[in-house]
């Protein structure tokens, strides 16, 4: 059997999220497969930057209560994120991508579910600014060769809205991201600006992406529409044709698309399934084949397909929604990192 990326040399440079918990079991298989790594959680903010301040009260938030706000201390490091940093993991991966010539995406440099919650809620617009300009300075610095970033990641609102009300937004102001991808810009020149997102298919949410990489465009401040297609082995027919006319319409941007967060969800969270193993594992395949199927044909426009993860073994999607640990088979590798059909079916298409 051919490599993946050998399979995809002529349309797309394929890639896999990899997390430095598990990097060094999966090593081979990502080198012998993958042209591109991104970091699961290493580069996002609150990895870089980690805290000893609790993380805000969930339970009471689903209760509808607000919970208590943390004490400030020591003010000047949330000012000057400089002062606290912990490269460490990243590091492992940035460092094991270039010593087998794999690219990284960079992932990411702002992000809603990635900042000391409730402490920049305390900040001053001019102190987030700070903050801001610090961090891109940093990160900059400390992995100069990502290719590509996700800016500010998922910042189109999920309800039908313009944009996702975030403490970014509601400190910085309605336009506060031509600010930051215009800082970007500045601290990354020779980086692809991603703008990344997810339930991209829905066509509320599409018009608001689209609606939002215009205006950067225009500014010259964007050049990739990361699409993260979480997508569900129990989809049917008019979800494919809906995820095509998307891909379509990002296509017509002229921007160039990236595959960000690829894997195969079994589980209907509002239904869930009963149909044994085998049939679920025979939908992934099927599923992958079609999805696949679809990214050939935007051969040129598409130009790298990442998936969230490698080993059934390590998903997200093993613990989201899913308190009864029911068995989730959304990737390439099975639970000891052997091929699975779903790979050799979009190898040998
Ligand atoms: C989002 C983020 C990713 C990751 C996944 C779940 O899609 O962009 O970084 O956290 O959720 O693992």
């Amino acid at each position: 059997m051919q490599t993946l990326k050998e399979a995809y040399k002529n349309y797309f440079t394929v890639g896999a999220a990899v997390s430095a918990h598990w990097l060094d079991e999966a090593a081979s298989t990502v080198a012998e497969h993958f042209n591109t790594v991104t970091c699961e959680n290493e580069m996002k903010y609150n990895s870089i930057h980690p805290h000893d301040y609790p993380r805000p009260d969930f339970r009471k938030m689903r209760r509808g209560e607000k919970p208590d706000p943390p004490v400030i201390t020591r003010r000047e490091r949330f000012v000057d994120p400089s002062l606290e940093t912990d490269f460490a993991p990243a590091d492992k991966i940035y460092r094991f991508a270039k010593e087998h010539g794999i690219a990284v995406r960079g992932h990411n440099l702002m992000w809603h579910a990635s900042y000391p919650w409730g402490i920049f809620e305390q900040l001053t617009a001019e102190e987030i600014r700070k903050n801001t300009l610090s961090h891109f300075n940093l990160v900059s610095q400390h992995f100069p060769d990502c290719y590509c970033w996700d800016v500010v990641n998922e910042a189109v609102d999920d309800h039908g809205g313009y944009l996702r009300q975030t403490v970014f937004k509601e400190k910085l102001g309605d336009d506060y991201l031509l600010d930051i991808y215009a800082l970007a810009r500045q601290y990354f020149p020779d980086a692809e600006l991603c703008c990344n997102d997810y339930n991209e298919y829905n066509p509320q949410k599409r018009e608001s992406i689209l609606k939002l990489v215009g205006r950067l465009k225009e500014r010259n401040l964007v050049d990739v529409i990361g699409c993260q297609c979480h997508i569900n082995a129990l989809m049917g027919d008019k979800d494919f044709e809906e995820i095509k006319r998307s891909l379509g319409m990002y296509a017509d941007t002229g921007l160039k698309l990236h595959i960000t967060e690829l894997d195969v969800n079994c589980i209907d969270w509002k239904n869930p399934t009963a149909l044994p193993p085998e049939d679920l594992q025979n939908k992934v395949t099927e599923t992958y084949r079609r999805i696949f199927g679809i990214f050939r044909e935007f051969k040129g426009v598409i130009e790298n397909v990442t998936v969230w993860g490698v080993s059934d073994r390590h998903s997200w999607l093993n613990g989201f929604k899913n308190e009864e640990h029911r068995r989730n088979y959304p990737l390439l590798f099975d639970e000891n990192y052997r091929p699975k059909d779903a790979l050799k079916a979009i190898i040998e298409f």
